[in-house]
């Protein structure tokens, strides 16, 4: 009863007036309850239908435009809202960048209950679009079919889908014809397998029952035209291999076939063997003066664009004179440590996966580096035990994945009295908790934001806290 008559709300000429929370545009009058909506620009005046009533908020769905905002743009992909991925594309690219300084600065003023001394203006990308190095697709034999598709009486033959998962209904899958995110050879690749998949009668993977012959794909590219494909099947067949053999024929210029065998009730593929069918088993990437081998397993930045430039904030926030001893917490393939190797004493980089302190290590020797130290472990127990050998480092960068610090880690922290703190972040909600803390010791000196994300509303952000004088 309560959800049909949700379903007949209808809130008439609602003006959205802001952006930002998980990318939705809402509506924000004083003594009224917040309105969200998805694929809403600010300044468009809507009719909104209610779909979620609480205390203090509503999300509904637009059901009519009265007026399109100014800050439109039309978005380039025929995928868009269908797919999810790029929520503001319809958003011309200044105003994506306005409002995602906007969440930024609400954050640390929100939470954190603090601003900066001084907010530098976010850095954009020159790329807008083909930005990413990596894409994951899935195999699927449940299609999402589309509504126009279901009111046509068109009877549907094929089921068959090489894409993204529909967003909360993870046995569908979108269709991918192209995607704007990554360099179209990644579209002429994805595209060419699953046409040849097809006729040579791969099954595409059943979700539900957990059966079928191909279940995922992952292109990679680097800036220096390297990629690698990995397709990741069920179980290994003749066909499978001669899809392999023809991807090879096709496409002379990719770097790195490999693929791997994964029966598994999961798409997990770090537990297992990964094979190298032909090429080598990396790709090369360069940033600034220093050269990545990245394998299948890697971690990596995935807009090696703006890469550069976000490491270049933390060297500008290290401000190094040459003698420092720098903990690199969260380091992944070592890439921040390598990055300011060269003007200091010594980094120490600590991360979990040991796939990546491999590379990291790989890395270091690859570009003759000696003074960077990478250990394996758990950031709070190595914290907690103490790093034999390098102890009271003068900075310690904090880079680590999107929920945040755990508190022992940053009580850690605390303890150990670094001069400096530099917390790179991809959610500023969680960075702005964490700094609501390090606040009765630290100041908050600076923050900038840098968009590696274009078209998504996802934000970095790197704040310099300093030790203050009493501490
Ligand atoms: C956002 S990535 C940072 C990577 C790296 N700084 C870079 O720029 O490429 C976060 C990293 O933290 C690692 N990680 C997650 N939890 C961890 C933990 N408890 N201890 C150590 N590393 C952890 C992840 O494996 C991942 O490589």
């Amino acid at each position: 009863m309560g959800r049909k008559r949700k379903k007949n709300i209808i809130l008439k000429n609602i003006e959205l007036n802001d952006a930002g929370s998980l990318g939705k545009a809402l509506s924000k009058v004083e003594d009224q309850k917040i309105i969200f909506t998805k694929y809403g620009v600010p300044g468009d005046i809507v009719d909104i239908q209610v779909r979620k009533k609480r205390k203090s908020y509503i999300e509904g769905d637009i059901v009519k435009f009265h007026n399109y905002s100014k800050k439109r743009t039309e978005p380039k992909c025929k995928h868009f809202e269908l797919c999810g991925g790029c929520s503001w594309q319809n958003m011309k690219y200044e105003d994506q960048l306005y409002y995602k300084s906007k969440e930024v600065a609400n954050n640390l003023e929100r939470i954190a209950k603090i601003s900066p001394e001084k907010t530098l203006p976010i850095i954009k990308s020159d790329k807008k679009y083909y930005y990413r190095n990596k894409m994951e697709f899935s195999f699927s034999n449940s299609r999402w079919i589309t509504a126009n598709e279901i009111e046509s009486d068109r009877i549907i033959k094929n089921k068959n889908a090489l894409g993204f998962h529909k967003s909360g209904m993870w046995s569908k899958v979108i269709d991918i014809e192209k995607c704007f995110l990554q360099a179209n050879i990644s579209n002429k690749i994805r595209n060419y397998i699953k046409n040849r998949a097809i006729e040579l009668g791969l099954d595409f993977f059943d979700l539900k029952i957990q059966k079928g012959d191909i279940r995922t794909l992952i292109i990679r590219n680097t800036t220096l035209n390297e990629i690698m494909v990995l397709v990741q099947f069920f179980k290994d067949s003749q066909k499978a291999q001669k899809l392999l053999a023809d991807l090879k024929d096709k496409f002379p210029e990719i770097s790195s076939i490999m693929y791997v065998i994964n029966n598994k009730k999961n798409d997990t593929f770090y537990d297992l063997n990964v094979i190298c069918y032909s090429g080598t088993d990396y790709i090369n990437e360069k940033i600034g003066d220093l050269n990545f081998k990245i394998s299948a397993k890697s971690f990596f930045q995935t807009n090696s664009y703006q890469t550069t430039k976000l490491y270049n904030i933390v060297k500008k926030f290290a401000n190094l004179k040459g003698d420092e001893l720098i903990y690199d917490l969260y380091s992944g393939t070592g890439t921040i440590s390598l990055f300011l190797s060269k003007y200091a004493k010594k980094v120490i980089g600590i991360e979990t996966v040991n796939d990546a302190v491999i590379s990291a290590k790989e890395n270091a020797e690859f570009n003759k580096i000696t003074n960077a130290t990478f250990i394996q472990g758990d950031v709070k127990k190595i914290l907690t035990e103490g790093v034999k050998d390098y102890i009271n480092p003068e900075i310690i960068i904090l880079d680590p994945p999107r929920n945040g610090l755990d508190r022992s880690v940053i009580d850690s922290v605390v303890s150990i009295k670094p001069n400096k703190i530099i917390y790179v972040s991809c959610n500023s909600s969680t960075q702005a908790r964490d700094i609501e803390i390090f606040k009765e010791f630290y100041d908050l000196k600076i923050s900038q934001s840098i968009d590696m994300f274009p078209q998504t509303y996802h934000v970095e952000n790197v704040v310099l806290l300093e030790k203050k004088c009493n501490e």
